[in-house]
């Protein structure tokens, strides 16, 4: 039977991950997405498998794993039991943790490839290319920016090997039509147009195989050659759900609902991964979605600025539940998003301690004090009333319509109006008067109930969000903690009369932040190291080695001149290239540069820089660019212009 015939399952994935280092909070947060996700279905009462794991080979590990002189199974063994109490820390109710070292992975790789290749879509050839190591990819020359990975921005190394190839190319025309016939299944859509501007510049076969090292899978029928990370990682989300062994459990969940990546690896998931199944004839899933960066205090997280924030001392902080509600709250999914201490903290306070934490504290000192502790249905309504009411259903209901939208920061913004409504409520109903007349009873009896149902009501639509706090506000309410959070129950009047609410006690304690910048949280000092700026000694930089000698003849062929920028504007969908138009002399014409995110194109108008006149044109986004211009930058995000002001336009550079 298909998936489509047999509602409520839902199959959600999240890149595994390299086990290269710790992870860091930009991995925490698209695990964390995937898990809000995860719970959203399993509330809806859908049968939910949700996938996590790691990547684990490839010639990067294999190198770090030299680097401290142990194997590289004993170096991600070590690795992988972090990954796996961060998980744990932060809440994550993943199904399974698949790592690629696993036989029951090697199998289905092993099968794969085998039946790849004996339908003819492999082939071997010698191979020499540009090859970026930490994203484990090979790139033509047209395709580097400046002469580094596009992806990156790391220099790429010379490698040669005879490798076998996957026939990509053979389905760039099916690809380009699966995509026409889907246009959901590359989210969001600028992704989207990313990949097909990609592919229609051709798509190139794929080495899948490598000689040059051996921590990987043998290739079945060439034990020389081990498969190629990306070929292998894919794969694993078939592994993750028995393909090959238990059809009937990888029919429920396949094809799967959501590949949840970040935009960095959208195109291997949107371009070799489609074509991967269709050539193995398997359907393909329903939705890639390409989540945008966490950047850290305006930054790029890089081990050498200091700055990488560690989950695992975040959580250890501030409680898991407020990471995740920050990181889900805070972001919007498809674009990048800042994580800063401050802002943190000010939604801790603001949003959980006071909004939410208040609320509850309120609403279950109230019922204690005014009305023996006891929740009853029956009362007296007034027109406000109606309208909470109006509001719970409406919030109810664009929630779910929110998270079917992927906009999960959208959806828990709702839950927080209703939040904010109801302890307006309790200023406009003032219970506290209402106790004090008798014949007000029927009336205070149901402003405490519908106090309590928005936190019942609550406790339901931020579970996926902050799992551990729904039990709380159950328990405090008096409910006993249900298995599952179901959204069937998010239904006004279901609180049952009679209901024993137990005692107040703080949700969240409120932050205080000394002058220092330590944190004082429920009694706790935590001390706050000195900001990014100011800490650690930098590692030395190591420059890329010089190449080899070149003759004053070899130089000379290349025509460096000074050219005057006389406009500039960004490459429409990308996010590195931006197009100057140049005057070298009388002489005026178009150059493509990767430097978008150093510079912006109003700065660089009237500004004699320097460029390389006489190298071949490429064509980059469909623009012929001639000449490229020279730029001073360390790979850690640092780039300068090499420029000539005051120099006439046109002159020489020796
Ligand atoms: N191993 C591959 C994925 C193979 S999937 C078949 C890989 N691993 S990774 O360790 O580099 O993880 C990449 C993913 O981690 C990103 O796609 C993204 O989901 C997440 N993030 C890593 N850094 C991030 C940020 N700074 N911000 C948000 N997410 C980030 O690529």
């Amino acid at each position: 039977m298909c998936k489509e015939c047999r509602k409520g399952s839902y199959y959600i994935t999240t890149p595994i991950y390299y086990p290269s280092d710790n992870l860091h909070i930009g991995h925490a947060y698209c695990t964390t997405v995937a898990d809000c996700l995860a719970r959203f279905h399993r509330d809806l009462g859908e049968d939910v498998f949700f996938l996590t794991g790691s990547d684990e080979h490839g010639l990067k590990i294999q190198r770090k794993a030299n680097e401290n002189g142990v194997t590289p199974q004993a170096y991600v063994d070590k690795i992988i039991a972090n990954f796996k109490l961060l998980w744990r820390q932060l809440n994550i109710s993943n199904d399974d943790f698949i790592r690629t070292s696993e036989p029951r992975h090697h199998k289905v790789v092993q099968d794969v490839l085998q039946k790849i290749y004996e339908q003819g879509d492999i082939y071997k050839k010698n191979y020499k290319g540009l090859y970026c190591v930490p994203c484990e990819s090979y790139w033509l020359e047209r395709q580097l920016v400046d002469g580094k990975c596009p992806d990156c921005g790391r220099p790429v190394e010379e490698m040669e090997e005879e490798s076998y190839f996957f026939k990509l190319s053979k389905y760039e025309d099916w690809w380009l039509q699966f995509i026409e016939e889907h246009p959901d299944f590359i989210q969001p859509v600028s992704r989207r147009n990313e990949m097909i501007n990609f592919v229609k510049q051709g798509l190139e076969d794929l080495c899948i195989t490598r000689t040059t090292f051996d921590w990987g899978i043998p290739v079945p029928f060439d034990k020389k050659h081990v498969v190629y990370v990306w070929f292998d990682a894919l794969l694993n989300y078939l592994t993750g759900i028995k393909y090959g062994t238990d059809d009937a459990f990888f029919h429920k969940f396949w094809p799967a609902d959501l590949h949840l990546v970040g935009k960095e690896i959208v195109r291997f998931h949107t371009i070799i991964w489609p074509i991967m199944l269709h050539a193995m004839g398997v359907e393909l899933p329903k939705k890639v979605y390409g989540h945008g960066w966490l950047i850290v205090e305006g930054d790029k997280m890089s081990k050498s600025k200091g700055n990488v924030v560690d989950p695992l001392a975040l959580i250890d902080e501030f409680g898991a539940d407020s990471i995740r509600y920050f990181l889900l709250r805070e972001i919007n999914l498809g674009s990048d998003g800042n994580f800063s201490r401050d802002a943190l903290i000010n939604r801790i306070n603001a949003d959980l301690a006071n909004d939410l934490g208040n609320l509850l504290h309120r609403t279950v000192s109230m019922i204690n004090k005014y009305h023996g502790g006891i929740i009853t249905a029956a009362g007296y309504s007034a027109p406000i009333d109606e309208e909470l009411k109006g509001l719970i259903a409406d919030t109810a209901a664009s929630y779910i319509r929110y998270m079917k939208g992927m906009e999960l920061n959208s959806a828990i913004k709702a839950v927080w109006a209703l939040i904010s409504r109801a302890n307006k409520y309790i200023d406009e109903t003032t219970p506290w008067l209402l106790a004090k007349d008798p014949a007000q009873q029927p009336r205070l009896q149901t402003v405490l109930y519908n106090l309590a149902e928005v936190l019942r009501i609550t406790a339901i639509l931020i579970e996926p969000y902050i799992p551990a706090t729904s039990p709380k506000i159950y328990s405090q309410l008096g409910l006993a903690v249900p298995e599952r959070f179901l959204l069937e129950e998010a239904v006004f009047g279901k609180l049952a009369d009679g209901t024993k609410v137990g005692q107040p006690q703080q949700l969240y304690p409120r932050i205080e932040v000394t002058e220092e910048g330590d944190t004082l949280i429920g009694g706790k000092r935590y001390e706050h190291k000195a900001a990014p700026a100011e800490k650690k000694e930098e590692p030395a930089f190591v420059p890329e080695p010089i190449k080899e000698e070149i003759t004053i003849d070899d130089f000379a062929k290349i025509d460096l001149r000074v050219a005057t920028v006389v406009a500039a504007e960004k490459v429409k969908k990308s996010k590195k290239l931006l197009k100057l138009q140049v005057r070298i002399g009388e002489e005026e014409r178009t150059i493509v540069s990767g430097i978008a995110e150093h510079c912006e194109p109003v700065e660089l108008i009237g500004r004699n820089i320097i460029v390389v006149a006489n190298l071949a044109p490429a064509k980059l986004f469909g623009i012929e660019s001639k000449g490229m211009l020279l730029a001073a930058s360390d790979g850690e995000g640092n780039l300068v212009l090499a420029d000539a002001p005051g120099i006439k336009s046109g002159s020489r550079v020796k």
